[in-house]
Parts: structure tokens; C-alpha cells; sequence
């Protein structure tokens, strides 16, 4: 456990990328293998993952995330982008996954998949789309730790115009929308702030214990 702490010791967000290192395709996979790893509520999934290598389409998206540098020098862009809605096929689709993966028949899992949907369905496009946004950031979170453990760089990005974003990825119309973006490659020497210490909460004041 501790080699994990000192990895996120070792992780800060990242301001500036060697833009003429890439990261492998191997230790690409491993991230997004974590990624895919990742719990979510109920195990819905309600978000896909876009990584975006295409320098055009990154030079196109940097604007409109407010000039950062990451963006394009980074070695890759992945995008979280979350179901904006979702209708009983969602869990439709997840029962007949459980019953493809372990091997049974899914009519034992009616009653579980009923109780799903009446607490999902009924929610209205604005709860869901909050609800599928949050799962998102568990899966960034993963990210950034998997990539810690390989020594790779990350930068979390909540900063950009995600309707912007949508239009150039084309996501608008598929009901999906860029929920957060993780810049993933190797520190610039002269970036700075890998020097800084971290500014963290102290443990008195972040954790209680009842
Ligand atoms: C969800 C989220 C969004 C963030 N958005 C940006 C961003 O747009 N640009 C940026 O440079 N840093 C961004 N950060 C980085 C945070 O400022 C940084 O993680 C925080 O200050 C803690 O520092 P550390 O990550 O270096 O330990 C973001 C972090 C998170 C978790």
C-alpha cells in the first residue's frame, strides 16, 4: 500500500506535457483496462470513454477549453462522456450482459432489473444526466491512479465548454456529453509545478471519525 501512496504522491496535475513523448499503446491499454474495471452505481456503465489521439480534432477542442496547453501536448486526450438520457434498455442491455458473462438465464433477474428501473426511469433527463456525470468521476479517479502506478502523467480537466466539445466530437446528437477530460503523457522538465508541495486538507479537518 504504501508504494500506492507514494505513486499519489508522486501524481500531480500536470501543466505542462513533453509533447514528443508518447505513451504506449500497452500502458494505454492498461488505463483504460482500469477504466473499464471501474464499480459503478447499480454496474450500469453509463458513460463511454473516447480517447482521442487526432492532433486536428485536439487543436479544434483547445480553444474551447480554455487554451490549455494539455490539450494538444499531451500524448493523449480521453474524454468521459457521460448518457445525457437513458431508457429501460439500459438495463435491459446490462441483464443480458450478466446472463451472457456468467452463463444463466436472466428471468432470476427480473425482479432485481424491475427494482432498477423504477428507481432510474422514472427520473427525469436532468437527474439522470447528474446521476450518469457522477459516475464518471469514479472512473477518472481510476484513471489517474493507473496511470500514477505506471509513472504516467495526468492532468483532470473540468476546464472547456462541454457543448462545444460535444459539437466537435459529435455527441450532441447521440445523447452523450463530455463530462470530464484526463490529459495522459510525460511532465515537461520545465514544468513548475511538479516541484510544488501538495496543498492538501489536514486529516483533522477532513476526516471524522464517529
Ligand atoms: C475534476 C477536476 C477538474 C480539474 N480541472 C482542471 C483543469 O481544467 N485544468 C487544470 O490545469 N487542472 C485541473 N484540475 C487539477 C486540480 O486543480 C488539481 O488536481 C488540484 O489542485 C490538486 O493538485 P494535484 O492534482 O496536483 O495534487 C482538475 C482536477 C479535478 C479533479
Amino acid at each position: 500500500m504504501s508504494t500506492y501512496i507514494n505513486s499519489l504522491n508522486w501524481r500531480y496535475a500536470t501543466k505542462k506535457f513533453d509533447a514528443t513523448k508518447k505513451v504506449s499503446n500497452k500502458d494505454l491499454d492498461t488505463i483504460l483496462e482500469a477504466a473499464s474495471l471501474t464499480p459503478t452505481s447499480y454496474g450500469l456503465q453509463p458513460f463511454k470513454i473516447i480517447v482521442i489521439e487526432n492532433p486536428e480534432i485536439r487543436e479544434k477542442l483547445k480553444p474551447f477549453a480554455w487554451g490549455q496547453s494539455q490539450i494538444t501536448e499531451a500524448s493523449h486526450l480521453i474524454a468521459i462522456v457521460n448518457f445525457t438520457t437513458f431508457g429501460d434498455e439500459l438495463i435491459d442491455d446490462y441483464l443480458a450482459n450478466i446472463g451472457a458473462t456468467r452463463g444463466i438465464p436472466t428471468e432470476g433477474l427480473k425482479g432485481y432489473a424491475d427494482f432498477m428501473k423504477s428507481k432510474l426511469t422514472p427520473l427525469s433527463d436532468d437527474q439522470k444526466a447528474i446521476w450518469t456525470a457522477k459516475q464518471t468521476y469514479i472512473a477518472l479517479g481510476n484513471i489517474l491512479s493507473a496511470a500514477a502506478e505506471l509513472k504516467i502523467d495526468t492532468c483532470p480537466m473540468e476546464g472547456f465548454d462541454a457543448n462545444e466539445f460535444n459539437n466537435i466530437l459529435g455527441l450532441t446528437d447521440k445523447n452523450l456529453n463530455t463530462s470530464v477530460l484526463i490529459s495522459i503523457g510525460y511532465r515537461a522538465e520545465e514544468d513548475q509545478t511538479q516541484h510544488y508541495k501538495k496543498v492538501r486538507k489536514s486529516k483533522e479537518k477532513l476526516i471524522q471519525y464517529i
